[in-house]
């Protein structure tokens, strides 16, 4: 977690790495700092809380450099206050570093700096980088990080600056980082949007890649010291599409760009009754799938799962990512491992990745961030071209991995040479036109969020490809209004939940028509018959639960296959209301972050 940003140039600095930690402020947010190196030393203000504090202080005003390094921090080691916020320093006030990751041999490091008589003034694992790099500095600040860095164990994406240097030196693993290259001016930073503004020209650092960044040039080396030819990238976002386009928020701007963002997902995919990918490995050889993820995308992966057995016939696992890294997982070069993240930055779902690489598999991704860490190294991949996702919490890229995970389901099913169903695929390239149609009854959704702003507890049950809807729907509702909610098996609910069940507990069930409509209705009336409250989502046509339902939330009606993309609409809009009626701060819900790149 946590993000960077860096500046080398002849512009008003402040307002450069003050807008980019805004742009960066999705990867963490309790406190946030900068350091400049200016009139032959280095300045460096600290805030705790968001960016807006940093932004306030006075200080800001008077700060002129050409050189600069800022953080938006996450706390994982010592509690958020300024004594933790980034940048730290030196004994001697020389050296300044930005740090995301964690630096696990922290403690030893720590202990051996403090004999050798360094001042540790934070309780953070990151302050150790810039009192070894103390320790190391003869006067060239390249070979003093490469020293440090042979020292330490863990993640970093790390930028360090000397009061005596005119340059940045940047370093990477495991924590993304990028350099800007703008006309005589240079950027660092964790992700594109901090510096989007400034330039589209951008090149991805890879692990244990080092860069030493000067006004006009820049040169990359591996650890070893050789140099490195890494391509500048052109980013096709624009900055527009990174801002809210006059929605409240980026959550709600992001449930109602979905029409747009899955048919960008569709895209030159579905051509003359085929399915085109491209995937370079032979995917009719696969025996099995496993497919690992975390949090919300893990909930895609459920329904990928039902997917991919009833069309494609291929046995499919599902894995938290975070628990796959930590078994023993049978998995075979036979065998396809897809990791599926909308950052392509999640830690646990890149350790799975090489984990199953490391056991053979052949690996696929479905990821939105191009260039990141998890699209590069997977063999094959597909791409969401959902568009970037600013809110905490994940609404069109989720869309956009199920219809991503159908399409390999069909891929896979055309591959093996069994004929698609034709009429799927016409209802497949139709869904952005019910997603809107879904949509377009938000303000019924936003009545029912008034009537429950205020309940402590929710249950949301669904059956088949509707039980990862509920937990996606629970989820949703959990992060950002902090309602307490459970997603669950229908049927589930009479071994236990259903002692639960009284007149505060209301119940969302997912119960849009299907082979299994007639069981959720009993599920319906076993909670009805215990004085539930029943908030139901149901095909437009189905007038039979508005009978047994207290609340009645219509979809327009799909296949079942499609069902899972049209019904995830109104409970993501639900939830925001609720969170948005409750006066609380949708895009960036407390505790949390967009992007977890730490374990
Ligand atoms: O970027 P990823 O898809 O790998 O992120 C995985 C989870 O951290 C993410 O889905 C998280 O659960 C969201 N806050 C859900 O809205």
């Amino acid at each position: 977690m946590c993000g960077i940003i860096g500046y080398i140039g002849q512009k008003k600095i402040s307002p450069i790495l003050i807008n980019g930690l805004k742009k960066l402020e999705y990867r963490g947010y309790d406190s946030a700092g900068i350091c400049v190196l200016e009139n032959g030393g280095l300045t460096i203000i600290k805030k705790t809380g968001r960016i807006e504090e940093l932004a306030k202080s006075p200080e800001l005003k008077n700060v002129n450099g050409a050189i600069g390094i800022a953080h938006t921090r996450w706390a994982t080691h010592g509690e958020p206050n300024e004594q933790n916020a980034h940048p730290h320093l030196d004994c001697e006030q020389k050296i300044a570093i930005v740090h995301n990751g964690i630096i696990e041999n922290y403690q030893a490091l720590r202990e051996l700096l403090i004999k050798e008589g360094h001042k540790i003034s934070s309780e953070t694992d990151s302050e150790v980088l810039a009192h070894l790099i103390e320790k190391f500095y003869k006067g060239d600040l390249l070979k003093a990080v490469k020293e440090t860095l042979a020292l330490v164990d863990g993640a970093y994406g790390m930028a360090v600056i000397h009061k005596d240097q005119d340059k940045i030196v940047v370093a990477r693993k495991g924590s993304p980082l990028i350099i800007g290259v703008g006309e005589g001016e240079m950027f660092v930073a964790s992700d594109v949007p901090a510096i989007l503004e400034h330039t589209k020209k951008v090149i991805y650092l890879n692990d244990d890649e080092i860069a030493v960044i000067g006004q006009n040039d820049y040169q990359i080396t591996n650890l070893a010291g050789e140099k490195l030819d890494n391509k500048i990238e052109e980013i096709k976002w624009s900055v527009e599409q990174m801002e809210k386009k006059g929605y409240k928020h980026f959550m709600l701007k992001e449930i109602f760009e979905q029409p747009e963002s899955i048919s960008n997902t569709l895209r030159g995919r579905i051509k003359d009754g085929k399915i085109k990918l491209s995937i370079d490995f032979d995917i009719k050889e696969i025996k099995k799938i496993v497919i690992t993820a975390c949090g919300t995308s893990w909930h895609s992966a459920l329904i990928g799962k039902y997917l991919l057995e009833s069309i494609a016939e291929i046995s499919t696992e599902v894995d938290y990512a975070s628990e796959f890294r930590y078994r023993q997982p049978i998995v075979t070069k036979n065998d396809l491992a897809i990791v599926i993240s909308q950052s392509g930055e999640t830690a646990d779902t890149l350790a799975a990745l090489r984990e199953a690489k490391q056991r053979g598999a052949k690996s696929l991704g479905i990821i939105n961030v191009v260039g990141s860490t998890i699209s590069r190294e997977v063999d094959s991949g597909i791409y969401l071209h959902a568009g970037p996702e600013i809110g905490v919490a994940s609404t069109k890229a989720f869309t956009s991995q199920v219809v991503a995970l159908l399409l390999l389901t069909l891929y896979i099913r055309q591959e093996k040479g069994i004929a698609l169903d034709k009429e799927l695929l016409e209802d497949l390239a139709d869904i952005p036109e019910k997603i809107d149609q879904a949509l377009h009854r938000a303000e019924e959704v936003k009545e029912i969020a008034q009537k429950f702003k205020d309940i402590k507890n929710f249950l949301y049950l669904g059956r088949g490809l509707n039980f990862p809807v509920a937990l996606e729907g629970a989820l949703k509702l959990k992060e950002i209004s902090y309602i307490h909610a459970e997603g669950y098996p229908a049927a589930e609910i009479k071994h236990g939940p259903i002692a639960l069940i009284d007149e505060n507990m209301p119940v969302v069930f997912i119960a849009t028509k299907n082979s299994l409509s007639e069981k959720i209705i009993s599920n319906m009336e076993e909670v009805k018959a215990r004085q539930g409250v029943v908030i139901a989502l149901v095909s437009d046509s189905d007038e039979r639960i508005e009978k047994i339902a207290d609340y009645i939330i219509k979809v327009p009606e799909v296949r079942n296959e499609l069902s899972a993309i049209v019904n995830s609409i109104p409970l993501q809009l639900l939830a925001y209301y609720i969170a948005d009626l409750r006066g609380l701060d949708v895009d960036k819900p407390r505790n949390l972050a967009k992007s977890v790149t730490v374990e």
